[in-house]
């Protein structure tokens, strides 16, 4: 048990036709849910640091938070930075003890991306961490950037090559349709599969990485909504092209959205059943289990991880 690299779980990945998930966590209910969920199933696991998660939690609570995760649970863990937004970040992670940092440099020009990821590369392969960077751009909102479906690019085939020869990266984000959030379809949700196909012909041993990849269940909109939440039209990427990508070259796929949605509709819940309860614990336990069980759902239906830890 301990913090690994996701080179040789990407490796199995490809070759089973699975991926591994990607969650992001802010605080111990997340994570302990998450890893709880993990070794039920036996899978591979990476929990991811967002810049808000850093802000709202500090890295090294979470940090010491996933140190005791992996101690109470024997399972190998990767400790991920989530969109890096440049190298000072990249470095303190590093420093800090991640194992894997995303370079998000994908709203520079393409030189300009391959030269800031080629810096990260240089100074994470340096120290024994994996680096996964971003060609093309989604739609949605992460931290303070938001791109408008308009601004969003999918990411084209030949120049994926280049960028991924140019900066030696170990792992690519790729735009095909997804986008952040719980807004990410405003008719019917649709992936571009061929593009798919063709980047991971042109390149079969990069794993390919999706971001945006919550499902937005209705089941879930509906529980937050019926407790007096207010989440109209909320839509995300159905599971089976989620199945679909994972069966592809896709090895990562990132999943925030839904664990936020399984989260806040425990806790709705609870609080809407008993209105004179007000001890953290007695909602913040139904919150744990409900992320648990989110998780469980993605690993078994579908990434189809279960049974991929390595040791
Ligand atoms: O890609 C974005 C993730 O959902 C993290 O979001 O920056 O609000 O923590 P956050
Ligand atoms: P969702 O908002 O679809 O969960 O995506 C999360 C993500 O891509 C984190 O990097
Ligand atoms: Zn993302």
């Amino acid at each position: 048990m301990a913090l690994v690299t996701s080179k040789e779980l990407f490796r199995k990945a490809q070759e089973g036709g699975y991926a591994i998930g990607a969650f992001n966590v802010n605080n111990m209910e997340i994570i302990q849910g998450i890893v709880d969920a993990a070794k039920e199933e036996n899978s591979a696991l990476i929990l991811q640091v967002s810049a808000g998660a850093r802000k709202y939690a500090n890295s090294i609570y979470l940090k010491k938070l996933v140190e005791a995760a992996i101690e109470d649970s024997g399972l190998d863990i990767v400790l991920h930075l989530d969109h890096g937004e440049d190298l000072d970040i990249v470095k303190k992670c590093i420093d800090d003890g991640f194992t894997s940092v995303m370079i998000d440099a994908s709203h520079h020009s393409f030189e300009e991306n391959i030269r800031i990821t080629k810096e990260v590369v240089d100074y994470a392969h340096a120290r024994g961490v994996v680096v996964e960077a971003e060609l093309g751009r989604l739609a949605g909102v992460e931290d303070a950037i938001s791109v408008s479906k308009e601004d969003a690019t999918y990411t084209d085939p030949d120049q994926a090559v280049e960028f991924v020869e140019r900066t030696g990266i170990d792992s690519l984000a790729i735009a095909i349709g997804t986008s952040h959030g719980a807004y990410k379809f405003k008719g019917e949700p649709k992936l571009d599969f061929e593009r798919l196909e063709i980047i991971g012909k042109k390149m079969p041993s990069t794993p390919l990485v999706l971001h945006g990849a919550s499902t937005v269940l209705p089941e879930f909109v509906a529980l937050c909504n019926k407790y007096g939440g207010n989440i109209p039209g909320a839509q995300g990427v159905p599971e089976d092209m989620l199945r679909r990508a994972a069966s592809m070259n896709v090895a990562k796929i990132n999943i925030d959205t839904d664990l936020r949605l399984a989260m806040t509709a425990a806790i709705r819940q609870f609080l809407a059943e008993n209105p004179s309860e007000f001890d953290p614990r007695k909602y913040l336990g139904p919150a744990r289990s409900a992320i648990k069980e989110m998780v469980r759902h993605k690993i078994k239906n579908v990434l189809g991880s279960s049974g991929s830890n390595l040791r």
